[in-house]
C-alpha cells in the first residue's frame, strides 16, 4: 500500500468553518492510477493538499510509501510529486531549467540534474521547447513541462490535481498518454477530476467524493455495472415535468414496463434505466407519446450516471 489515508477531517476555520474533508479513508496499491472524481468543492484539492504536505489535516492520518506526512514532511516530499490545479511554473526561468532547478532543490548534482532534464525534455517531447519561456506555451504544453518537472526527482506517487482543466481535447488526450506511461516507469498516480471520462479513460480505480465524503470506490467497470441498467433512455417532454400530476403517471406506467429497472424525473423529462435494450424502445415510445414525448436519446451508463444515481444531482451542478 503506497498511499494510506485514514479517517482525514479538514476544516476549514473561520466564522463559518467549513468542513472540507469529512472523514475519507482510501488506500492505493503501488502501481496504481487511482482517480478522485468529484463535482466542485467536494474536497479534491484540499485532500491533495494534505498528501503532498501543503495543508495540514484538522484529524486523521496520511502515510506516503510508509512515511506519516504530518510527522515527516521532509522525508515524505522525497517520494512525492505533485502538479497542482494551477500553473506553478517559473515564469522568469525557461522549460529546462524549470525542470533543472527542481532536480538541483532534490540534491542532484548540476551534471545529474542536466542529464536528467534532458531525459525528461525527451520523454515529454519538450526537447524543442527547451529555451521557450513557459508565458509562450500552450496550456498542453505547460501541463507536461509540469509533469515532467513533478517526476524529475523520481518520486513514488505523483499527485495530479485537475490536470486537464483549461485543456482541449486533443491536449487532454496527450496528457492521458503521458499519464500512462508513467505506470511503466512504476510511478502511482493519484489525480483529482471532475471530467467523468477523464475518471473512466485512465483509472484503475475510482473513488466518487462529494461534500469531503467517499460516497463509493471501485473500477470504472464496476461503478458502472453497479447501476443495474444496461441502457438508459432519456425522454425529454414537450413541457417540462412539474411535480405530481402527469409526469407521476407517466414514471408509474413505464417503470410497469417489462426490464425496467428505474424511472427517474430530470429537468426536460424522466430517465428510464432497463435492464437491456432488448424490444423495449417501442414500449417506452407507446407508453410515453399520449405524455408529449419530445425526444428521446438511448445512452449506456457513465460514472456521471452513478454520481446521479448516489445524490440526485449533475456532477457539473
Ligand atoms: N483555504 C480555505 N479556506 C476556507 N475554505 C476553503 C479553503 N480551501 C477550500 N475551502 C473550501 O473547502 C471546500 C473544499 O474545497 P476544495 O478546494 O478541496 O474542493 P475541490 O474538490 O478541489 O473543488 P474544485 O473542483 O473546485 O477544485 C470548499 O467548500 C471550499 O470552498
Ligand atoms: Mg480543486
Amino acid at each position: 500500500m503506497i498511499v494510506q489515508i485514514e479517517g482525514l477531517r479538514k476544516v476549514y476555520p473561520g466564522k463559518q468553518s467549513v468542513v472540507a474533508v469529512d472523514g475519507i479513508d482510501l488506500m492505493v496499491n503501488a502501481g496504481e492510477l487511482y482517480g478522485l472524481l468529484g463535482p466542485n468543492g467536494a474536497g479534491k484539492t484540499t485532500t491533495i493538499s494534505i498528501c503532498t504536505t501543503r495543508a495540514l489535516p484538522t484529524t486523521g492520518r496520511v502515510r506516503i510509501a510508509g512515511v506519516d506526512v504530518v510527522a515527516s514532511p521532509a522525508l515524505a516530499r522525497r517520494s512525492i510529486g505533485v502538479v497542482p490545479q494551477y500553473n506553478t511554473l517559473d515564469r522568469s526561468c525557461t522549460v529546462a531549467e524549470n525542470i533543472h532547478f527542481h532536480c538541483l532543490y532534490f540534491g542532484f548534482s548540476a551534471e545529474a540534474a542536466r542529464v536528467r532534464t534532458a531525459e525528461l525534455l525527451e520523454q515529454f517531447h519538450l526537447t524543442e521547447r527547451a529555451s521557450a519561456q513557459p508565458a509562450q506555451l500552450s496550456g498542453g504544453l505547460a501541463q507536461r513541462v509540469q509533469i515532467a518537472r513533478a517526476i524529475a526527482h523520481r518520486p513514488k506517487v505523483l499527485f495530479l490535481d485537475e490536470p486537464s482543466a483549461g485543456l482541449d481535447p486533443q491536449s487532454r488526450i496527450a496528457m492521458w498518454d503521458a499519464v500512462r506511461g508513467l505506470r511503466h516507469e512504476g510511478i502511482t498516480v493519484v489525480l483529482t477530476t471532475h471530467y467523468m471520462e477523464e475518471a473512466d479513460e485512465l483509472c484503475d480505480r475510482v473513488a466518487i467524493i462529494d461534500h469531503g465524503r467517499i460516497l463509493v470506490e471501485d473500477s470504472p467497470a464496476a461503478l458502472k455495472n453497479s447501476i443495474g441498467a444496461g441502457t438508459i433512455y432519456e425522454l425529454e417532454l414537450k413541457t417540462p415535468p412539474s411535480d405530481g400530476g402527469a409526469t407521476d403517471a407517466l414514471i408509474c406506467e413505464v417503470g410497469a414496463l417489462q426490464g425496467v429497472t428505474g424511472v427517474e424525473r430530470t429537468a426536460t423529462g424522466v430517465r428510464v434505466y432497463a435492464q437491456s435494450a432488448d424490444g423495449l424502445l417501442p414500449e417506452i415510445v407507446r407508453t410515453a407519446h399520449p405524455f408529449g414525448l419530445r425526444d428521446l436519446a438511448i445512452t449506456e451508463p457513465t460514472l456521471e450516471t452513478v454520481f446521479i444515481r448516489l445524490t440526485g444531482r449533475d456532477l457539473r451542478e
